[in-house]
């Protein structure tokens, strides 16, 4: 065992069990940051669409390494450090655009979009005085490049050049998943949310694997029908258990639900009805038995397919007690202005206020200031113990979550 692991001791419980330090400690954060975030994973970083053009740049992050994202003259897109060689600031300032050079506003050193230095004012110096030695290495001085692979117009980066191919990364059943979402037809922007959420970063990641809230916590949800107890569901996993996604088949109404599953369901109000029932109204354009599915793609995407309305989460972590969610939502290039409508008016269940957004926030607030301020330092993921971790049929579960852990705890060397 090693000196890290020692010192930190997982309950005897196992997996049925996660101690409060995975969520508060800053060690384990910077061990997140450098295994995980900057490790060989992939990290979405933009969609192919916000940059359509030569020339087009935007900001992004992975983990919470600012990044700048760039579709050069050969079309290639290229993903590099936002952090200039000379005295390491975020050169790129702005939040998308396009150019043919991005220049560092404290001293006007430039970046071509492939991310190479190939300007500093004054190199020579003036009058024959000062400037930079003239051996100085400008390659060695250029922003650090990530790796880079896309998939339907979704663009990931990693730290680590031998990354696995994307599929393989994400396992047949995750790919699948994706691409019924991403399945060729091109994206068109609607818009973007940005929100901060007061908790650990792994918490979003535990809510999309945890079925069993989705029926108590979001009244919306339960009450027309979304996500009722008794739903056709699952919880997907890889077999890393650090994918997943939570899926539901919508029911045509809420007439079937047993008296069983509502006298459990508080959040379940059987005399309420919209007056505007057809934003919950359902065109089945894609390829999978699912009305309802947010995938988690570790460690920073989740892709939101709630019925017609569709967008990305980027989580980006700020440290072990907060992190920032970037949405941006999307459509098809070839929808209709019908369609476009229905999509707008759903994606009011989303977002940092959304219908059935709202509540997580919460939610996850909550989980972080217990785990801060209360003992006894460790709390329960126990639900369906019949089934240590993975993939479940069962909502009454944490099974996911426990896959999840599984496969950090192998990542960050905290195996027992
Ligand atoms: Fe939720």
């Amino acid at each position: 065992m090693t000196a890290f692991s020692n010192r930190y001791q997982w309950p005897d419980a196992g997996l049925f069990e996660i101690p409060d330090w995975v969520y508060t400690d800053p060690e384990i954060y910077d061990r997140e940051v450098e295994r995980i975030f900057h490790g060989p994973t992939w990290n979405y970083v933009a969609l192919e669409a916000e940059i359509p053009n030569p020339g087009d740049f935007q900001r992004s992050f992975v983990g919470p390494t600012p990044v700048v994202v760039t579709r050069d003259g050969e079309d290639e897109i290229n993903v590099f450090l936002n952090r200039c060689g000379h005295r390491a600031s975020e050169f790129c300032r702005e939040q998308r655009g396009n150019a043919k050079l991005l220049i560092c506003p404290y001293h006007q050193w430039s970046y071509d979009l492939k991310g190479n230095l190939v300007g500093v004012p004054f190199r020579r110096g003036l009058a024959g005085r000062g400037g930079l030695a003239r051996d100085f290495d400008m390659a060695a001085h250029s922003p650090r490049r990530l790796a880079v692979t896309r998939r339907g117009g979704v663009v990931f980066a990693s730290f680590d050049a031998d990354a696995p191919p994307l599929e393989s990364y994400l396992g047949p059943v995750m790919t699948a998943e994706f691409d019924a979402t991403f399945d060729g037809r091109p994206l068109e922007l609607h818009g973007y949310y940005r929100n901060t959420v007061p908790g650990n970063w792994k918490l979003y990641h535990e809510n999309l694997k945890d079925p069993y809230h989705a029926t108590l916590l979001h009244s919306f949800l339960v009450t027309f029908g979304l996500f009722v107890a008794g739903n056709r569901s699952a919880m997907l996993a890889d077999e890393s258990g650090l994918h997943g996604a939570i899926a539901s088949a919508k029911r045509a109404s809420t007439d079937h639900v047993s008296e069983e599953a509502k006298g459990e369901m508080r959040a379940f109000h059987e005399d309420f009805a919209l007056q505007a029932p057809e934003i919950m109204e359902f065109v089945d354009e894609f390829d999978s038995e699912w009305s309802v599915t947010m995938q988690t793609i570790w460690p920073n995407l989740i892709v939101q397919r709630e019925m017609n309305t569709l967008g990305i989460r980027q989580i980006v972590p700020r440290g072990p007690h907060e992190f920032a969610m970037h949405w941006t939502m999307f459509g098809y290039a070839g929808d209709d202005e019908a369609m476009r409508r229905h999509r707008l008016r759903q994606g009011n269940l989303m977002g940092p206020a959304g219908f059935l957004g709202m509540e997580d926030n919460e939610a996850i607030k909550f989980v972080q200031d217990g785990m801060k301020r209360s003992r006894p330092g460790h709390h329960a993921v126990a639900l369906e113990p019949e089934l240590e971790a993975g993939a479940t049929d069962c909502v009454i579960s944490e099974a996911a979550i426990r896959a999840m852990y599984r496969g950090w705890r192998e990542i960050m060397g905290l195996a027992s």
